[in-house]
């Protein structure tokens, strides 16, 4: 069998006094646990939907309506220019359009980036189609400024940015080392806090670009970062200091928690605490749960996050695609017949994300006194790409699919997570603008 999150370690590795057999079984394991997440044990896809969400979807105001005539954008400026946002203050970056682009993306080549896992490697685990990496997100109104790994390097130098929370937060995070190793490879991958923590680390620079396993943010019974595939799921809704402890002093903090949310309507919340041993919970709604959770936090971060030193961002949710009679395709199976994004689509789009959560993280990041927490709001346009889920070419208990696991798409299809190079290079993309576009901090 082979070890299947490949190159775990790379580069220089600062694995201290490990033996090269105990790095070989550490990645074995690591790669076994952490990439063998059972997709169905993620999110209980019953629970998907409601015509409730939707009507907030339109009340946020981060649908994408099909405008008649859509302004046209202003001319590209030129690629100087663009190493800033243009207009930062008046353009909504999140609202636009997909825009195939083959001249400019993808980003980075799936096969010239040492530190994906095979998790995300989708051409390499045998998709065939390859359009999904070259859509570039065009806002409405304004060009998001050329991603420039060493400018964004520059504002990094001598300092920590950090991914805090599950998976879709690890996809990110993998999408963002990879952009930045294309720009300075130079960069190795080591791991700390009995990998509750990774750390990627570009020596050039001084900088390191970390992921922090917390799928709930709060503390809860599925914090191990290893054997974590637990459906029956227990939060403490205000207890974050196990957690946040590893985030102080950090310079730029990504946050976001959502599909460890979406297994039942209602969340268990404990009374006292695991360390006490208590096992008394309350199931409380959802949403309701969520609110308490993202108070916690918020309060954290007034309390311990110093403004002149600190930049934090919330992602909003990351949308799956299990219902193809969303898109109008009833012969579809979840997201494997995929190969384009939803395009032309007259009305709005609904693929059963829950926009409740959405309105009580847009609330509580602007309630955050002190700190300006930066909402970083992909849901929408992240709905348009059913065609960018890794969906069966990812893996499973450590192994690529197999030829008769690939065949049915209805079991095995992953429609959670997205391929890389892909979609959550935007996501990044919109993090960097947002960075190099704010004051420069000493
Ligand atoms: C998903 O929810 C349904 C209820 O609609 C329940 O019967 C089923 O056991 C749940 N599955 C898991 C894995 O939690
Ligand atoms: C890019 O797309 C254009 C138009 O779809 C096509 O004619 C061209 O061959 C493509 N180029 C590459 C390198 O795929
Ligand atoms: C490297 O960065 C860390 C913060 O991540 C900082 O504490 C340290 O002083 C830096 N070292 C040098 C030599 O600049
Ligand atoms: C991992 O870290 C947590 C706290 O961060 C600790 O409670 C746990 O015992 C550690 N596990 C191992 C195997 O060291
Ligand atoms: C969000 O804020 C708006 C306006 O401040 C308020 O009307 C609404 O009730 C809040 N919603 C939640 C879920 O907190």
């Amino acid at each position: 069998m082979k070890p299947a999150g490949r190159k775990i370690i790379g580069g220089g590795g600062s694995t201290g006094g490990l033996s090269i057999l105990g790095i070989l079984v550490f990645i074995f394991v690591f790669a076994m646990f952490i990439y063998g997440e059972d997709i169905r044990a993620i999110a209980n896809l019953s629970f998907f939907s409601s015509s409730e969400s939707a009507e907030l979807k339109k009340e946020s105001g981060k649908e994408n309506k099909p405008s008649p005539q859509p302004p046209p954008p202003p001319p590209p400026p030129a690629v100087a220019e663009r190493l800033v946002l243009s207009q930062p203050e008046t353009c909504d970056i999140f609202v636009g359009e997909w825009v195939l682009d083959n001249q400019s993306r993808p980003l980075y080549k799936e096969a010239s980036c040492p530190f994906l896992s095979s998790q995300v490697t989708c051409m390499m685990n045998g998709r065939e189609d390859d359009t999904y990496q070259k859509w570039r997100w065009q806002p409405r109104g304004c060009y998001l400024p050329e991603f420039n790994g060493r400018l964004l390097l520059e504002r990094l130098r001598g300092k920590r940015l950090m991914f805090v929370g599950d998976s879709l937060n690890r996809n990110q995070w993998e999408s963002m080392v990879c952009l930045l190793y294309s720009a300075v490879p130079d960069g190795e991958k080591s791991h700390a806090c009995n990998a509750s923590l990774i750390i990627y680390r570009i020596k050039e620079y001084n900088a390191t670009v970390e992921f922090y396993w917390a799928p709930f943010l709060v503390e809860s019974n599925s914090d191990d970062p290893l054997a974590h595939s637990i459906t029956d799921r227990i939060i403490m809704a205000d207890s974050i200091e196990k957690h946040s402890q590893h985030w102080k002093g950090v310079d730029y903090l990504v946050f976001n928690t959502y599909i460890w949310w979406m297994n039942t309507a209602k969340m268990k919340v404990l009374r006292g605490s695991f360390d006490e041993g208590s096992k008394v919970y309350d199931e409380i709604e959802r949403v309701t749960a969520y609110e308490r959770v993202l108070r916690t936090w918020a309060r954290w971060v007034e309390a311990n996050v110093d403004s002149e030193k600190t930049s934090v961002f919330f992602n909003s949710m990351s949308p799956l695609h299990i219902r193809p009679v969303d898109w109008g395709n009833p012969g579809g199976i979840k997201c494997s017949k995929e190969k384009l994004p939803i395009l032309d689509r007259i009305g709005p789009i609904n693929v059963g994300t829950d926009w409740r959560m959405h309105v009580v993280a847009t609330n509580l990041t602007r309630s955050v006194r002190g700190p300006t927490v930066g909402f970083l709001d992909i849901t929408g346009l992240s709905e348009y790409r059913k065609d960018a889920h890794t969906s069966v070419h990812t893996i499973r208990q450590g192994k690529i699919l197999s030829p008769e696991q690939k065949a049915e798409p209805l079991v095995y299809a992953d429609c959670i997570h997205w391929c890389l190079p892909g979609l959550p290079d935007t996501w990044n993309e919109l993090l960097y603008a947002r960075i190099v576009s704010s004051p420069w901090r000493g």
